[in-house]
């Protein structure tokens, strides 16, 4: 029988951890006796055949980097029929039975695409913004939220130090968490998230005031990018404006952008990647394609694709409570 291969690619915006991923799957895959190709640019590479076979030391030094040595790409072309067939054609002439995938959901969709092709193939979260349903965590959050927790500390030394208020913005597409767990974890007076409705006076005005009533002269209110894309209005820049006129205090607002996506893995991310890549490879030398692998109640698992696009994500309220009571 001819040793089975398998190729490993990296789909949708790069997160830290990816590259820890993508050594789990080199490094699993080769130790389980398999052949293991890394993909360039997304699903691209199997359009171009842009790929090249890895060894154990291909994959040397690169769990402590941000970003992702294969490259990623958004791929418009990737979402047709036929480009799929021929993605599918050209892992068969390369004798590539699966393909494990880090990304998001759209990345998963194509996964998915590609598996009806014929190619098994397997998910890994791979995303800063926490945001696909079936897990409770995504690679690359963890570290996204310590660079933001990082530059936030730095504009509070410059808030404080002017008795301003800051509106920070964190990224996280239509999903609150880097808002919400970032926003608790520097005190932040206020936080909004699109999960939830707010109203500025109550959520935000009457917060200042009451945290100003016991001393407080400088503030930090993180919003997530998602509601500034649901209500222009309440984007950073318009909420420092509002700030300013309604309550007379100096208001900046700093937008923390592509900063969040860089930068050296945290432990989490990088243990968290190399057990899930792991496992995708496990699932591979199996024939078992088609699934994600996810963790849920703290542990690594996997779950049918079309189950896990299907789920709906649940905003963790208790947590959002938590928030909103101890930080006036
Ligand atoms: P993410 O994986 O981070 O959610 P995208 O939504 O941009 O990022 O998806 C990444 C890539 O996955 C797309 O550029 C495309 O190549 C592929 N993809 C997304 N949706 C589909 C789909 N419905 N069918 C096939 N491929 C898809
Ligand atoms: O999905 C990761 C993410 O960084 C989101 O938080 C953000 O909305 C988006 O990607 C930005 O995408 P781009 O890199 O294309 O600007």
């Amino acid at each position: 029988m001819s040793q089975k291969s398998i190729a490993v690619l990296t789909s949708g915006g790069d997160a830290p951890g990816m590259n820890a991923a993508v050594r789990a799957v080199v490094r699993s895959g080769i130790n389980m006796g398999m052949k293991v190709y890394g993909v360039y640019r997304g699903y691209n590479g199997l359009l171009n055949g842009d790929l090249k076979e890895m060894n154990l030391r291909s994959v040397s030094e690169i769990i402590g980097n941000g970003g992702t040595m294969l490259y990623t790409a958004r791929s418009e072309e990737f979402k047709k029929k036929e480009a799929q067939e021929k993605a599918a054609d050209y892992c068969r002439s390369m004798g590539i039975g699966g393909v494990v995938v880090i990304g998001g959901d759209g990345s998963f969709r194509g996964a998915r695409a590609l598996t009806e092709a014929g190619i098994n193939c397997i998910g890994v979260p791979g995303t800063i913004d926490n945001d696909i349903a079936c897990s409770e965590y995504t690679v690359g959050f963890d570290t996204a939220m310590n660079t933001a927790i990082d530059m936030i500390d730095r504009i509070r030394d410059t808030a404080q130090s002017h008795d301003r208020c800051s509106i920070v913005e964190v990224m996280g597409r239509r999903c609150g968490d880097i808002a919400l767990q970032t926003g608790i974890a520097v005190g932040a007076t206020a936080i909004l998230v699109p999960e939830v409705d707010f109203n500025i006076e109550k959520d935000v005005i009457q917060r200042i005031i009451n945290t100003q009533k016991t001393g407080k002269k400088h503030f930090i209110i993180v919003v997530a990018e998602g509601v500034g894309k649901k209500h222009y209005k309440h984007s950073a820049r318009e909420l420092a404006t509002y700030i300013e006129h309604r309550l007379g205090i100096e208001a900046r607002a700093t937008i923390l952008g592509h900063v969040q996506r860089g930068g050296s893995p945290t432990v989490r991310d990088r243990v968290v990647a190399s057990q899930m890549g792991y496992k995708a490879v496990e699932l591979l030398k199996n024939d078992i394609g088609n699934r994600v692998v996810v963790m849920r109640e703290g542990k690594i698992t996997d779950l049918d694709i079309t189950e896990a696009l299907d789920m709906e994500r649940v905003f963790d309220m208790d947590l959002y409570k938590v928030a909103m009571t101890i930080s006036i």
